[in-house]
């Protein structure tokens, strides 16, 4: 962590991303309950937890995509409880989706270029405008070899495979030079090789994004993730490194009840 201060307030400031005990009911059923955690500069965090267990509720909080019933989330030391997700986008937070958000009828280039973070307002000169122009250009090239997409960079979205569509939608999420990136399910649907491929690539990333990795597969969740929460009926029941994870007895009930029932799909 890169915080200079001294006292724990100072360096909790300087932390990408605090959520402090938030809840959310939906009717009767507390979808998620009183979570608490913290992500440091550059770390890896996976949210683990069988169907159901309020994951994707979890990451819709700190998105701001849902109102938190109770508990505050804070981006950089800033807190943006009450902000909508277009303003948390704005202070340098970006995600993906658990379904596709990729046009068919759009190039990898031009989805890439869509994506770049242009100048807020002001009016711009000619030359200005070609000049951000060509730095969004030389940008979409960058980002498409650095997901391993320099090769379809004329490629429409109608053409790619669904390993693709998951690398190109990394890289948009990229494009926006944000601190923190949140990523929902981003294996769901995969073949194992495309796993490995969006392993390789999530592990590539630079240290200067820290990322929140909403996962169902263990697998990937363990490989990427530095530290791992786990969520189970809305409640966080662990914490760890993966490998304290992969050793936890309650995690390993959960993971293994959930083999011997219902298979493992991703719902939302
Ligand atoms: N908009 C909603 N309205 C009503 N109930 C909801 C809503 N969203 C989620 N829930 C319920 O809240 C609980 C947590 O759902 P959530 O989608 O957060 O789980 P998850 O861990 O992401 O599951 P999955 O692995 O299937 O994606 C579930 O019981 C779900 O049915
Ligand atoms: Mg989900």
């Amino acid at each position: 962590m890169k915080a200079t201060g001294t006292g724990q307030q100072t360096k909790a400031t300087f932390l990408p991303l605090r959520v402090d005990k938030v809840s959310r009911s939906f009717g009767g059923l507390q979808a998620v309950d009183q979570v608490s955690f913290t992500l440091s500069v550059g770390e890896r965090l996976a949210i683990l937890g069988p169907n159901g267990a309020g994951k994707s509720t979890l990451f819709n909080l700190v998105c701001g995509d849902l109102a938190a019933d109770s508990g505050r989330v804070y981006l950089r030391g800033e807190d943006v409880t009450g902000l909508p997700l277009h303003h948390r986008v704005r202070r340098g937070l970006a995600r993906t989706y658990q379904t596709s958000s990729v046009f068919a009828g759009l190039t990898v280039g031009e989805h890439l270029m869509l994506a770049h973070r242009g100048p807020e307002k002001g009016r711009l000169s000619l030359w200005t405008r070609r000049a951000i122009q060509s730095e969004a250009a030389d940008q979409a090239r960058n980002l498409a070899e650095q997901v391993g997409l320099g090769s379809r960079f004329g490629v429409q979205g109608s053409e790619l495979s669904h390993g693709e569509l998951r690398q190109l939608e990394v890289a948009m999420a990229l494009a926006a030079e944000p601190f923190i990136i949140l990523l929902d399910e981003p294996a769901a649907g995969l073949s194992p090789a495309e796993r490995e491929r969006l392993t390789a690539l999530l592990l590539s990333l630079q240290t200067s994004v820290a990322i929140v990795l909403v996962e169902h597969d263990m697998d990937v969740a363990l490989t990427v993730a530095d530290r791992v929460i786990v969520l189970e009926s809305g409640r966080l029941i662990a914490e760890g490194n993966p490998e304290e994870i992969e050793a936890d007895p309650l995690v390993r009930a959960v993971y293994l009840g959930e083999q011997h029932g219902q298979p493992q799909e991703s719902a939302s």
